[in-house]
């Protein structure tokens, strides 16, 4: 029989029956099935409440990196990620900080967007004027959609109106500031822009089509500082000038500015996973920030002082909650809030801006002496090992022999293997 991926009520199926399905169309065996059987911390119901289709759970490492302060309290950072060097690099990052104090951040509060688009309208700019008349109707519509997140001082606040001029004409957007205090907040402003859509439409007259967040939440910023004593910096000034060059190279050249992003957001998104939070919602404000010049650029500054000393900084939007979503439901998440020791979301927002700055510093400090490939050839090399088969003492040994040749391939760890007599 032709095999197909239209498999009608999958949705309805239990765990076990899906996973049989699956079974079937690929040709698993049983010892494959029964790998997705095997259950970790998040138990399989849990799992099939917060997506579709479930058929198991996927694990993932999760490490701690250590030494780190910011605003001069100690923190341990757990860090969801597959690839190595994350951690040792924050973990060594944050031990060069300590020689400044180590980190020190503030925010601009919990506040999100939600945008309003209507088209068809006559007078766009009359229409704008008309809906700023209604500022007080609109934050009072708005605000009984959510009267536990008012009565815990959250809320809808504002009301911004612009006239874009696009490619299918000219179109009004209401944007609604609202105050989401520890949660993200994305179900409560869509919900707040849905409620409001009918009332925009008979103001204007013109037709709503979109109401949702904006990813780009420029109001609910993390600044992160630090300052890294020359001296502690391994190579010291040729490498604290060399991060600064580093850093103008990103900062004047989209090509270098993603790699450069990218290691930030290798500090950034495993603390996010680990904390249950929306990593995509802070992929993508994170880099339409660091385009809001109309040149994508670097999400970090990096500088010298006047005694030569290194000082970095990073801003950036945090779309990050405490309640609600994966954070509440997952209970790995509610452990690590509790190893973080945060007590809102803006907190936590800060420690992992933070983390983005340190992983920068890493990554940075690495590529302007020594380069990346040694810190990351140790595990690389493991992994290459396990890939070729070794088992036990017999990975160290393999690895150890690779990165010693400076040949870390899976034919030559395959190579070694015999050679070692397995
Ligand atoms: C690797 O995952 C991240 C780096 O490429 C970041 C950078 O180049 O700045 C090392």
């Amino acid at each position: 029989m032709e095999r197909t991926s239209r498999i009608s009520g999958f949705h309805k199926l239990t765990v076990q029956e899906r996973l049989e399905k699956v079974k079937d169309f690929a040709g698993l065996t049983d010892v494959e099935v029964a790998l997705f059987e095997k259950r970790a911390h998040l138990d399989i119901s849990t799992a099939d409440r917060m997506i579709e289709n479930v058929i198991g759970t996927f694990e993932v490492p999760l490490g701690i990196a250590t030494n780190m302060i910011i605003n001069g309290k100690e923190y341990l950072i757990p860090m969801v990620v597959e690839e190595s060097s994350v951690v040792a690099g924050v973990s060594n990052a944050a031990n060069m900080a300590r020689s400044g104090g180590g980190f020190f951040t503030s925010n601009s509060g919990p506040i999100m967007i939600a945008q309003i688009q209507v088209v068809r309208v006559p007078d766009p700019f009359g229409a704008k004027m008309k809906i700023y008349e209604k500022r007080e109707e609109i934050l009072q519509i708005a605000n009984q959609q959510d009267p536990m997140l008012v009565s815990l001082g959250g809320g809808a606040k504002d009301v911004e109106v612009r006239v874009l001029d696009t490619d299918a004409g000219p179109m009004v957007i209401t944007h609604l500031v609202v105050d989401t205090r520890d949660a993200m907040g994305a179900n409560a402003v869509n919900t707040m822009a849905e409620a409001l859509a009918p009332s925009i439409e008979e103001w204007t007259g013109g037709k709503v089509y979109l109401r949702i967040l904006s990813n780009l939440a420029d109001k609910r910023l993390v600044r992160a500082r630090v300052l890294v004593k020359k001296e502690t910096i391994k190579g010291g000034e040729d490498v604290v000038d060399g991060i600064i060059y580093a850093w103008a190279f990103a900062d004047a050249d989209p090509h270098r500015a993603a790699t450069h992003n990218k290691g930030i957001m290798n500090g950034i998104i495993p603390l996010i996973i680990a904390t249950g939070n929306d990593f995509r919602a802070i992929e993508a404000g994170a880099h339409s920030y660091a385009a809001r010049s109309g040149r994508y650029r670097s999400m970090t500054h990096w500088e010298k002082d006047e005694n030569g000393n290194l000082v970095g900084s990073l801003e950036l939007p945090m779309a990050v909650g405490l309640v609600g979503g994966a954070t509440a439901l997952h209970p790995l998440a509610k452990i690590v809030i509790k190893i973080l020791g945060v007590k809102t979301a803006t907190e936590l927002g800060e420690i992992i801006g933070a983390v983005g700055l340190c992983q920068n510093l890493a990554a940075l400090r690495a590529l302007a002496a020594e380069g990346i490939q040694k810190g990351h050839m140790s595990l690389h090399a493991k992994n290459i090992a396990v890939m070729a088969g070794a088992k036990g003492d017999l990975i160290d040994q393999v690895a150890q022999r690779m990165v010693e040749e400076g040949k870390i391939r899976v034919d030559r760890a395959q190579e070694l293997l015999k050679e070692l007599g397995q």
